[in-house]
């Protein structure tokens, strides 16, 4: 059996927790001379394609960068389109998030979305919340700055100056309850974490792919799998 002790291999290094900035939806429309919400829409259906196949391959954890803490500032109609999709996706994909065990999550402060859209968010959460499968985290106006101030200030009213470590931040960020980031991947190609799990990311494998994400699929992520399972993880060790 050749390929028996690689297939093995490669499922001990699978990544337990993934996380994806999803980038390069506008490009993509721009491409084939279509409006930006093109690409967000077709941004959707990978979306749907990859957490889809990241369950099938046993990936524990994935993390989505939906909308940035930074994404306020483009214009009113792209955020509009935005809130749409996100509509359109609960509404057409929480009942196979439910049927399927996931454990759906939100980091980020979605509270400034619409007040219909916090609704559904939260109707969505917990519809899934006896769920005790695989986790899906979507960063919704998520800011890892803000995310790191938020922390320490709670710790701060809490405990003194020694008492705050790296465990006690961690205890307080909103992935607290999730595997370690092990692999980050990043589409479009570019080369900067736009404020991304910046703790978490600490000992992450970096992936800079330059595939659109609306082009992103099984394959990619397959892809990303693989390398990193060659990847040699040290934590500064030798
Ligand atoms: C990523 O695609 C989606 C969001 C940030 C919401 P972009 O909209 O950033 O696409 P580009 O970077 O302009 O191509
Ligand atoms: C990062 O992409 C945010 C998301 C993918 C949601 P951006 O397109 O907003 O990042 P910058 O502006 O290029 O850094
Ligand atoms: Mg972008």
């Amino acid at each position: 059996m050749s390929g028996a002790p690689a297939l093995q291999t490669r499922a001990l290094n699978l990544p337990r927790h993934v996380a994806i900035i999803m980038d390069g939806n506008g490009r993509w429309a721009k491409k084939r001379l279509l409006p930006r919400a093109a690409g967000h829409k077709a941004g959707v259906d990978a979306v749907r394609r990859v957490t889809r196949h990241a369950r099938a391959i046993g990936i524990e954890a994935l993390t989505i960068y939906a909308f940035s803490s930074e994404n306020w500032r483009r214009p009113e109609e792209e955020i509009g389109d935005l809130m749409g999709l996100l509509r359109l996706f609960i509404r057409s994909d929480l009942a196979e998030l439910v049927r399927e065990n996931v454990r759906l999550k939100i980091i980020g402060d979605y509270h400034r979305f619409p007040g219909d859209v916090v609704t559904l968010i939260d109707d969505a959460v917990s519809r899934c919340s006896a769920n005790t499968g695989p986790i899906l985290a979507i960063a919704l106006n998520y800011g890892a700055q803000a995310e790191l101030v938020r922390a320490v200030r709670r710790l701060a009213e809490r405990l003194s100056p020694e008492q705050i470590d790296a465990a006690a931040i961690e205890g307080e960020l909103e992935t607290r309850d999730m595997p370690p980031l092990d692999l980050l991947i990043r589409t479009s190609g570019e080369h900067r974490l736009s404020n991304f799990l910046l703790w978490q990311a600490a000992y992450a494998e970096l992936l800079f792919v330059d595939t659109l994400w609306p082009d992103f699929g099984e394959a990619d992520l397959d892809e990303a799998v693989a390398a990193f399972g060659t990847r040699n993880r040290r934590f500064g060790g030798l």
